[in-house]
């Protein structure tokens, strides 16, 4: 298995220059310019029950309460310095209301109202923000259907990474990317790099179908992924730690809580941004990843990098299976009303019906010729467990 006009490496994947992607059906580029993103900022989560959220991100993840009231929760991670990272909203299905990245002057929310107006795209500008601790901000409904929020003004507030005393084992520094669900991976990844986004990683197969890709503003892995499948959903929202044992005592304190069943997947080390990882399940459901140590992506020549989606390690460095809900089950996300958007579903291959079960194959070593054993077959010897 190749995949064509890609540099294979000593590791298993391969390596292009970045080019922008062809799409079949692509989202129009606009003539206005895109706003400069910064980075992802924060999350809006709509949740059912506050009290039960709180419990989870604070009493167990740790995270910082900036501000609170009976309607919504503020946190922040160790070393933010702006208002929050995440918003627990109150509400009557569990939801995303806002992808929130922050753009480099105020002047580039000008530039968003421009860009999305430019698309034919629902567009709303409040002086005063959306949320607290935001200023003058843009939200939009974008061409795939997810609502992105812009934002420059904000709040500032304590960095505590320098309070150690407050620090827990499994301590969270930072927000580091979302991920989005969406049914055509090209056409989100085209539209992507007109916004501006860097591609930094994908996932193919030898006819060219592309599974997911990873994009950048801030110079690592990723801000945002596009996962293929039925969208627009959210797929998980990820904080960073330190480093990998803060990770595995995440897992500890939740198996000491009797917690353990919010472990969807992991912990482990991802082929993919090269990164440690665990995927945890918040009360609604709402998937949160705790993620560590991927690489400096920052260069403009920064190679592209693709996997083999047969490439057993591609998801897991160490041959892990992906659990079947991992593929399959996601967020809905909100429109500007608060209504959830309705669900396209996939036409192209499906990444798990391509490596997981009867019809799906995978390896370790491209060139072995003998058969995958038995038991490492189609990467679903967790699965049947579930
Ligand atoms: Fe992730």
């Amino acid at each position: 298995m190749t995949i064509a006009g890609r540099t294979p490496t000593s590791s298993g994947f391969y390596v292009s220059e970045e080019v922008p992607i062809h799409a079949e059906n692509p989202v129009p580029t606009p003539s206005s310019p895109a706003p400069d993103i910064l980075r992802c900022a924060y999350m809006e989560l709509v949740v059912t029950d506050l009290a039960a959220s709180r419990e989870f991100y604070v009493d167990v993840l740790g995270l910082t309460v900036t501000e609170e009231d009976d309607e919504a929760i503020y946190l922040r991670t160790i070393e933010e310095f702006i208002h929050h990272n995440l918003v627990l909203r109150k509400g009557p299905v569990a939801a995303v209301a806002a992808f929130s990245y922050r753009v480099r002057t105020p002047e580039d929310l000008d530039k968003a109202v421009a860009f999305y107006t430019e698309l034919g795209c629902r567009v709303q500008r409040r002086e005063d923000g959306f949320v607290k601790g935001i200023g003058d901000s843009v939200r939009v409904e974008d061409p795939l259907g997810f609502p992105y929020e812009f934002f420059h003004a904000v709040e500032h507030v304590e960095r505590l990474a320098w309070r150690y005393d407050l620090h827990s084992p499994g301590a969270i520094m930072r927000l580091d990317h979302f991920n989005q669900v969406t049914p055509d991976v090209p056409k989100a990844v085209r539209h992507y790099q007109d916004l501006g986004f860097r591609v930094t990683e994908d996932i193919q197969d030898s006819d060219g179908v592309v599974y997911a890709a990873w994009m950048r503003r801030k110079p690592t892995v990723h801000d945002t992924a596009t996962t293929g499948g039925d969208g627009p959903r959210m797929h998980h929202v990820a904080f960073a730690t330190h480093e990998k044992h803060n990770i595995l005592a995440i897992c500890d304190k939740l198996g000491a809580l009797r917690r353990s069943d919010a472990i969807e997947r992991g912990p482990g080390r991802h082929g993919v941004s090269n990164a440690f990882y665990l995927y945890l399940r918040d009360p609604d459901g709402h998937r949160v990843e705790i993620y560590t140590q991927d690489y400096y992506t920052g260069d403009p020549d920064n190679p592209v990098i693709t996997w083999d989606v047969h490439d057993n390690q591609r998801r897991d460095w160490w041959g892990n299976p992906v659990v079947p809900s991992w593929y399959t089950e996601a967020s809905p996300v909100l429109d500007l009303d608060g209504n959830p958007q309705p669900v396209v579903a996939r036409t192209d291959a499906s990444e798990m019906a391509v490596t997981i079960g009867a019809d799906g194959f995978s390896y370790t070593r491209k060139d072995d010729t003998e058969e995958m054993p038995e038991y490492k077959q189609g990467e679903y010897k967790l699965g049947y467990q579930l």
